[in-house]
Order: structure tokens, then sequence, then C-alpha cells
């Protein structure tokens, strides 16, 4: 490991060891860091669950989780590193007391505990008061929170609160997995590098701009917790939400962590409100029924496993925001996310406003503007639409619509492009804060969700259907259209 990717050795400790998020999403990412050799050597890491193993237990339930999620061959050199940093801990988080067996493996060793709280949020308090009861914790310490932080402003703030007492605002750590993907951290690269989008990016050039993050997954055996959550809170107070701050920032003072939490505070507290009033003209509500993905069968909402056919829970959410501030003034932004979509696909789109007078109109009656189109996935990449005149001798100019398209895994062969998780685990591994959202982040993209979800508690309408393995709602389309746009079309995979 060189000088600058070398950091303190951590005890990594993981609460919900065993669980969904632990078995899925961390414990492979760790695995890829470990193989990209970028796992402190002398770092460990300590498993807690209420289930009684012991710590070849725990090895072996990681080696299946490697097998069922990792999608390649587990290198056994790999394997054996990893595993040797591994030990388990039986705990039941809920009793205080027990927090105390955490002292038998965070000895006052000289590494820095970083507390992963891998749980459902109504642990967090616990996990808070049974750390600080076992002594095991110093100024050094961090603790790690993963979204869903409350489910709105109020249990936010209990949840932020219950930390504060025990963490600093700089011990904590909220990660949203988007901050870790290539893609969302290239827009600071393309916004603030490349003056060509620089001066471009505000109200005199750009028409509109759309952000899809379109699902082909359904609840994936989540109903419990989707059914209360939808949406709209799982998805958009979150990652769209964390894409748009990134899109409509301010150029920050520089790259540190307090730079760019502050210009993105800007911008959610410059969301105009939807209300009661306005929610009907800019809001749309999905619920997917039965339909075929890929080919297959796939069951709709009410149908899924453990579903209470009562339930008016969206699966799908469009809407129209406006962001009040000089930069954007008239430049809406039209944001759409759902499960059981045709396919999986997050894209930026930025429209380019239309040549002021068209000189080709043999080619185009109506001259198509220039569209930025930056892919977060599945395909990294970036592509330009532009006009261009089709090669030729003859008397007219005729034009055809092309792309410039930069394909991150074509252009960077030699670069392993990451998942979020990678990414995030190490960063909070080393404390670097710059990629996990402040207390104030959160809160003001709950105040600006809240007033979303009182408008539609407020609304006879429930969730328009649409078939899984479609684009949405009808009604999506007509949101978009009454401003006299359309979606992006999507190009068949
Ligand atoms: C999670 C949501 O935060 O993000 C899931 O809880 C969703 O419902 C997932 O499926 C999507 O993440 P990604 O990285 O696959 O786009």
């Amino acid at each position: 490991m060189n000088e600058k990717t070398a950091f303190k050795p951590c005890d990594l400790v993981i609460f919900g060891a065993l669980g969904d998020l632990s078995r899925r999403k961390l414990l492979i990412s760790l695995y890829r860091l470990e193989k990209a050799n970028l796992i402190e050597a002398d770092t460990r890491i300590v498993g807690i669950d209420q289930h009684e193993w012991d710590d070849p237990g725990f090895v072996e339930i990681i080696h299946n989780s490697l097998q069922e999620f990792l999608n390649e061959t587990i290198d056994e050199e790999i394997w054996a590193r990893y595993s040797a940093r591994f030990s388990y801990l039986k705990m039941d988080l809920t009793q205080l007391d027990q927090y105390q067996r955490l002292r038998s493996v965070i000895n006052g060793s000289s590494r820095v505990m970083v507390n992963y709280f891998a749980v459902a949020p109504f642990l967090f308090t616990n996990i808070c008061q049974g750390l600080a009861k076992s002594g095991v914790l110093n100024e050094e310490s961090r603790m790690v929170m993963e979204k869903p932080i409350g489910h709105d402003l109020k249990s936010s703030k209990e949840i932020n609160d219950a930390v504060a007492e025990v963490f600093s605002e700089s011990q904590v750590f909220r990660i949203d997995h988007y901050l870790g993907k290539e893609t969302v951290l290239n827009l600071l690269a393309l916004r603030f590098a490349n003056s060509i989008f620089t001066t471009n990016w505000n109200h005199n050039t750009i028409d509109h701009i759309q952000i899809t993050v379109a699902e082909e997954v359904g609840i994936e055996g989540r109903w419990d917790y989707f059914d209360k959550t939808g949406q709209l809170r799982d998805m958009l107070q979150n990652h769209l939400l964390q894409i748009l701050t990134f899109v409509a920032m301010e150029p920050p003072v520089n790259l540190e962590a307090q730079s760019i939490r502050n210009e993105k505070i800007k911008v959610l507290s410059a969301l105009r409100p939807i209300t009661r009033e306005n929610a009907k003209q800019k809001t749309v509500r999905g619920l997917y029924s039965a339909g075929e993905i890929n080919g297959k069968p796939v069951p709709g909402y009410l149908e899924e496993e453990g579903a209470n056919t009562e339930s008016t829970t969206e699966s799908f959410v469009a809407l129209k925001v406006a962001i009040d501030n000089w930069r954007w003034a008239g430049v809406p932004f039209y944001l759409r996310t759902g499960k059981r979509m045709k396919f999986k696909r997050t894209e930026i789109v930025v429209n380019f406003k239309q040549q002021p007078h068209n000189i080709f109109k043999e080619s185009f009656a109506d001259l198509p503007s220039n569209k930025l189109i930056i892919h977060l996935q599945p395909r990294e990449g970036v592509e330009i639409q532009i006009l261009n005149k089709i090669p030729g001798i003859d008397e007219n100019i005729k034009l055809q619509k092309t792309k410039l398209d930069l394909s991150f895994s074509d252009i960077f062969k030699n670069s392993k492009i990451f998942g979020g998780y990678e990414k995030l685990v190490l960063e909070a591994m080393r404390g670097n804060p710059t990629l996990f959202l402040s207390r104030e982040e959160i809160e003001q993209a709950w105040t600006w969700i809240d007033s979303i979800q009182d408008a539609w508690a407020h609304m006879d309408a429930v969730p328009a259907p649409y078939a899984a393995g479609t684009w949405g709602p009808k009604a999506a389309d007509k949101l978009i259209a009454r401003d006299e746009r359309a979606w992006e079309e999507e190009p068949e995979e």
C-alpha cells in the first residue's frame, strides 16, 4: 500500500453482520477491497448479531455470501487473508449490558473503532447507548449508518439526536451508496474541470434536465419495509436528491467535505416546495401490476409475497421540480424512479435550448437541441448528442443526429470501476467524510419530502397502475408532455 492510500488500521465492527445489507453488500465490498489490496494489514472485522455462531461458523457464512453475491470466483489466496480478519460476537443489541462483551475484542487497541450500523433504524439508539456504556469508544471512533435515517423529518431528528449524544458530527458517516458511484463523483469533474460545461450550465443555455433511476427489480422480499416506505422515501429522498444536488450545485471552493456539503445544502434549501395546492400538477405516483421483464412474467406489487392487497404505497414516482435560485430560474428538473421498469437505467439528461433560428429546415422542420446524457448505470459513460452534416456533395446541406459517446469501460480499460459500497466503506475506514451526508442535508431533504407526503395524504387519488416491464404510468408521460417535452426515449437493450 503506498503512502497516499495508507490509513490507520481499524476495528471494523458490523452490527447486524448476518443481515441482508451485510451479506449482500458489505462483506462483498470488503472482499473486493481486500482483493485490490486496499485494506490495511492489521485491520480486523468483528461481526455482531443475535444468532449463536462461533468464529468458524461466521466465516463459513461469509464464504457462502461471497459464493452467492460476488459474481466471480473466490480467489483462495485472497480468501485466506480476508477470512483471517473476522471474529464473531453474539449479542442482543437491545440489552445494553451485553455491549460489555465488546471489551474483550476492542481492548484499548491502537486501531480506530469504526462501527457500522447495518441494522434497522429502531436499533440505532440502543447501539449508541450500549457503545457509550461499554466504554470502548474514544474520540477517534466513528459510526457509519445507512438510510433510512428516519421516515420523516421528526423521526430522522430523533435518530440524529440519539446519535449526537454519543458521537460528535465529525464522527458520524451517513451513507448514501449513490455517492460512491463512479459517475456521480465524475459529475464534479465534468462540471468543474471542463469549461465547455461550466460556462453553459445554467438557465441561459439549458432548457430542462431529466433524472431517471429506473429499476428492474421489484421489492425483493422486502414487502414489509417497502410498503411502509414507498419509492419516494426509498429512492427519491436520498439517491435522486443527491444526484440532483451534484447536478445543480454551485462550484465548491475546493473538494473539502464542508465546501461540498455547503453547496449541496444550498440546492436542497432552494427546492420549491411541492404542496397540497400544486401536488396534482407536479407529482405522479404509480404502482406496478403484473407484467413481463426480460421475457419472464412477474407478479404485480399487490400480488408479491406477504402483500397487503389494500396497499396504496407507490412503487413509482415522477416529479416536476423547480430550484429557486439564479442559476436555475425557469429550468424544470423532471425526476422519475420506479421499481419493475423495463430495465435498469440510471441517467441524467441535460437538454440544451433550441437554436433561436433554424436554417436547416430541409433536414429538420424542428431543429433538435443538443443533449448531454450522463449514464450512471449500468453502462457508465457520457454521451453528447449533436447534429452533424451528412458527408456528400449534394447541393443542400443535410443534417443527421449523431453522438459523441464516451464509455468509461472502453476508455479506461485498465481502471477497475468499483460499485458504490467499496468506495464508501473504504472512505469510512480512512475517515474521509467528503462523500457522506451531513445532518443538515438529511433534514433539508426530509423537510421537502414531508411536504409531498402530506400533499399525497390529502389527495383522493391512489397511485396509477403500470404494467411491470414498462416505463411507468401514462400519467408520467402527461406530466412532462404538459410542458411540450418528453422523457428521453429509451433505446432497446
Ligand atoms: C436502495 C433501495 O437504497 O437502493 C432499494 O433501498 C434499491 O430499494 C437500491 O433497489 C438501488 O440501488 P442500485 O445501486 O442498485 O441502483
